[in-house]
């Protein structure tokens, strides 16, 4: 049973408190942590929006919300009630400089107390919000603010929120959250690294052949398609929480887990990424945009139908891709050339990340041809669902008849062994804003290193006649992305498809 440590009284004050993200996750995880006793009944969340709502009217949306995202067995009455009671609303415009006086009176007589400001809106109000904060002294020793991503929509204006925002909170009181980072499979890649001795002296070009990263989804644009239109898989998924992925398998051990120590490692990792060049990105590149199909035995429409149900009254024509695979490298000695595959994409079959060790064959066989086709081994780390790890390894075939060998699975799954529920990755990372623990956060120059990167594969696309390669939905995604990797002679983890 893991223990909880309660953590000091808080103040959280959630922008963009009507909203999806609020609603859907950031509530869910403040009610689990509070039911769990990690906090007392002394701190509050505040939600703050523009819309006229009263502290009731908003603890009825709210209690609604974690009826519909949290398990009835884990809503008691008295517990959800409990909740509800630290629930506040005040009524602001995040960019208008009038209109405070809500929070100046929430805030009366509680200057000490810890303050999380919690930004869940649209970036292009993280600059203006932190000045309106500052300007009415909300901002103390003991704030801290916490930015969604995605951070900006390149590098000129990622840079122009992190200076805006970087006026008011110094670069330790900002908190820049990419929720994988809060995933515990995604830690639980640092336990498997560095707290285990048989991994760490195989992590290398000697042995590892290539490296494999998918992330698929089995949901469409959903109801935000004005955000995601204006983003795309690659600047939604591959920016942030794919290249983080790439960052914490290709990272050299750190000397100590302090954020700092952890994200200097990391940012090596983003520095040393190889540049795809404009030339390049047709070939290492694969765009796709999901069409109509079937996922898990239903019709869905495609991503143009979408959008417009999404965006009301427009009938749309659009270049934004659903769907990202590209080739990559990391140019270290450790990693000279392995190449990472990385694909992620919206309706694809299955909803699954997983990232795949491929190691290199064996380097001469003294096991007759007929014993064995033989397979190089392989280390599969599932991070949703069925959390756990898996190592295809030769083994022999049991009994006489001659020495045959097959790949047979070691398979450790993570749920089995710890039969608890995995919290979700907002509970662990806003009980690290309150506790002041940055390790899994970015820090700005990863930020601006990710979009470095990125910015050269989205100028190539911008300036491309080429549309986004249709694929069906529920399918795997475009056959080119098949083809970028087969190219190689390899292929995409078949028990995937
Ligand atoms: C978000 C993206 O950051 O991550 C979404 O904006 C995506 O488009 C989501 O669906 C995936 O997160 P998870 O936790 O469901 O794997």
């Amino acid at each position: 049973m893991a223990t909880i440590i309660p953590v000091e009284d808080f103040d959280c004050v959630v922008f963009g408190a009507t909203g999806d993200l609020t609603l859907r996750k950031l509530l869910p995880a403040l009610y689990s942590r509070f039911r769990d006793g990690q906090f007392s009944e002394r701190c509050r969340v505040i939600a703050a929006a523009r819309s006229d709502l009263t502290h009731e009217t908003y603890r009825t949306r709210a209690a609604h919300a974690l009826h519909e995202h949290v398990p009835a067995a884990e809503l008691p009455p008295d517990k959800l009630s409990a909740f509800l009671d630290l629930v506040f609303y005040a009524r602001v415009d995040g960019a208008r400089a009038d209109g405070w006086e809500p929070l100046t009176t929430l805030f009366d007589g509680t200057p000490d107390r810890i303050r999380v400001f919690y930004l869940a809106t649209s970036p292009s109000l993280y600059g203006p919000i932190c000045r309106n904060l500052s300007s009415n002294g909300f901002v103390t020793a003991q704030s801290r603010v916490v930015l969604e991503k995605p951070i900006g929509h390149d590098l000129a204006s990622a840079r122009r929120i992190i200076e805006d925002v970087g006026q008011v909170f110094s670069e330790q009181q900002t908190y820049r959250i990419d929720h994988f980072l809060g995933k515990e499979t995604v830690q639980n890649l640092l336990a498997l690294r560095f707290a285990n001795v048989i991994f760490e002296r195989l992590w290398n070009a000697d042995v590892i052949d290539h490296v494999q990263i998918t992330v698929a989804e089995t949901v469409g644009v959903e109801g935000r398609g004005s955000y995601y239109d204006t983003s795309g898989a690659l600047r939604d998924m591959i920016q942030n929480h794919l290249l983080q992925l790439v960052c914490l398998l290709a990272m050299e051990p750190p000397i100590s887990l302090q954020a700092d120590a952890l994200r200097d490692e990391k940012l090596k990792v983003l520095r040393a990424l190889r540049p795809i060049a404009p030339h390049e990105v047709a070939q290492l590149t694969v765009r796709g945009q999901y069409a109509a199909g079937a996922v898990g035995g239903k019709s869905v429409d495609g991503y143009l139908k979408d959008l417009s149900e999404s965006i009301a009254g427009t009938g749309h024509v659009s270049d934004t891709e659903t769907f990202v695979a590209l080739k990559m490298e990391v140019r270290t000695w450790r990693w000279a050339n392995v190449p990472f595959y990385l694909r992620t994409g919206k309706r694809l079959p299955q909803k699954v990340s997983e990232v795949v060790i491929q190691f290199r064959d064996i380097p001469i066989s003294v096991f007759p041809k007929q014993a064995a086709q033989m397979q190089a081994n392989r280390l599969v780390i599932r991070l949703q669902p069925e959390e756990g790890i898996r190592i295809g390894m030769m083994t022999k075939d049991p009994g006489p008849g001659g020495l045959r060998l097959r790949q047979t699975e070691l398979d450790v799954s993570f749920e089995k062994a710890f039969s608890i529920r995995y919290p979700d990755a907002y509970e662990r990372l806003l009980m690290d804003t309150v506790r002041g623990n940055a390790t899994l956060f970015m820090r700005r120059d990863e930020v601006e290193a990710a979009w470095l990167w990125v910015e050269p594969i989205l100028d190539a696309w911008a300036n491309s006649t080429e549309r986004p390669k249709p694929y069906a939905a529920g399918s795997w995604g475009p056959t080119a992305s098949i083809a970028l990797i087969e190219r190689d002679g390899r292929t995409w983890h078949e028990e995937l498809e």
